[in-house]
């Protein structure tokens, strides 16, 4: 096979819990209104897991409905990243048990952790893996059990998220000019790690009464901090990427970017100028799901005929650590 030089989706999936919570829901136990949750974020429902449910399951779950889009076999697979904030547990890796789920040998499998940027993280260095002749079909999966990490009495963090995985099988194409990454951009910066955090739990912190007690198992977000940035470096990715692959926004067919909050996301589309049909939003159905968020609009689009082989597509991430991301796809 000649050096492989594109990358093609050979085929997605997702996996969406039955359980939802709607805004009713909260205003039922908290402080809050149905209006002031869907205009300061958007979202009218989440879903979450149920007694059984997990990262794990529903990582597998979106990767056995990937294969099935994709017509392939588990053994096809040459690798697994699971991207994710919340695994099945501490070790093993969430990816080495969707790898024994789905029967897909001995390949290498790795979780990534990156919170809402995971996917973009593992989409962009497996891509660079495929476009190498490494390997030749890496399965990448976004999954999420927010609601295990979400203080339900804090009413400022959770009517923001939900449960979900989704993910993608990307493969290795011989020719460049067909479907391609076209160009990408993947940021970290450390300075913004105490102001979107889990605190308890890990080894600064390890598991005891008072770290339960204080609640430091839990989600701690500076709400007002993290739109800031986000707002700015989602716009700032946008206009960067764009410039530097010599693309204009009119000639995009549809701009996938993180759901987190669906005033950050008109932000960027109205300064942008780009119309509302090209800028997906589903945040309003399943909340903000990390790493999850990206590949669930992504399936969505290809299912509904939204985008198209030769579109050209650019995903967009913000989320903690603070991490940011983006891709510019020739499909
Ligand atoms: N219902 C009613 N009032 C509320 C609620 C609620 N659910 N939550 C907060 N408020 C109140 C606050 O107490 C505050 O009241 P005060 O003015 O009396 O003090 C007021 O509303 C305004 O609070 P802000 O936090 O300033 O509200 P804001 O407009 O910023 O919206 C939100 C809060 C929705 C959390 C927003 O800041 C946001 O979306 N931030 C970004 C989230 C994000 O992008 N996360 C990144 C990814 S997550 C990841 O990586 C894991």
């Amino acid at each position: 096979m000649p050096k492989p030089l594109g990358v093609r989706i050979a085929g997605t999936g997702r996996a969406i819990p039955n359980r939802i919570l709607d805004n009713q829901y909260f205003v039922d136990r908290l402080d809050t209104s149905h209006e002031w949750i869907l205009e300061r974020t958007g979202i009218k429902t989440r879903h979450v897991i149920e007694e059984g449910e997990s990262s794990a399951t529903l990582a597998t779950q979106a990767a056995r409905d990937a294969l099935d889009n994709a017509g392939l076999k588990p053994t096809d697979l040459d690798m697994i990243l699971v991207a994710t904030i919340t695994p099945e547990y501490a070790f093993p890796s969430t990816a080495a048990i969707v790898q024994r789920e789905i029967g897909a040998g001995t390949i290498p499998a790795l979780d990534i952790e990156a919170a809402c940027s995971g996917f973009m993280y593992g989409l962009i260095m497996s891509t660079m893996m495929l476009q190498a002749g490494v390997y030749r079909r890496v399965l990448v999966i976004g999954s999420e059990t927010m609601s295990t990490v979400t203080d339900y009495d804090d009413r400022a963090t959770c009517i923001l998220f939900g449960d979900a995985a989704a993910g993608a099988i990307f493969e290795a194409t011989p020719d460049a000019s067909g479907p391609a990454l076209l160009h990408h951009r993947m940021h970290a910066q450390g300075e913004g790690a105490n102001i979107l955090t889990i605190p308890g739990g890990g080894s600064r912190h390890p598991t005891t009464q008072t770290t339960i007690a204080e609640r430091m198992h839990y989600i701690k977000m500076q709400g007002r901090e993290v739109y800031k940035l986000a707002v700015k470096r989602n716009f700032e990715m946008v206009c960067d990427t764009l410039k530097e692959a010599g693309v204009s926004p009119d000639e995009l067919a549809m701009v996938i970017p993180h759901q987190s909050n669906l005033r950050i996301i008109e932000s960027a589309r109205d300064k942008l100028n780009i119309p509302k049909e090209r800028m997906y939003v589903n945040i309003d159905r399943y909340g903000n799901t990390s790493a999850a968020s990206i590949p669930i609009c992504l399936d969505e689009c290809r299912r509904n005929g939204k985008i198209k082989s030769g579109d050209l597509v650019l995903l967009v991430s913000f989320g903690a650590g603070f991490t940011w991301s983006s891709a510019l796809m020739r499909l």
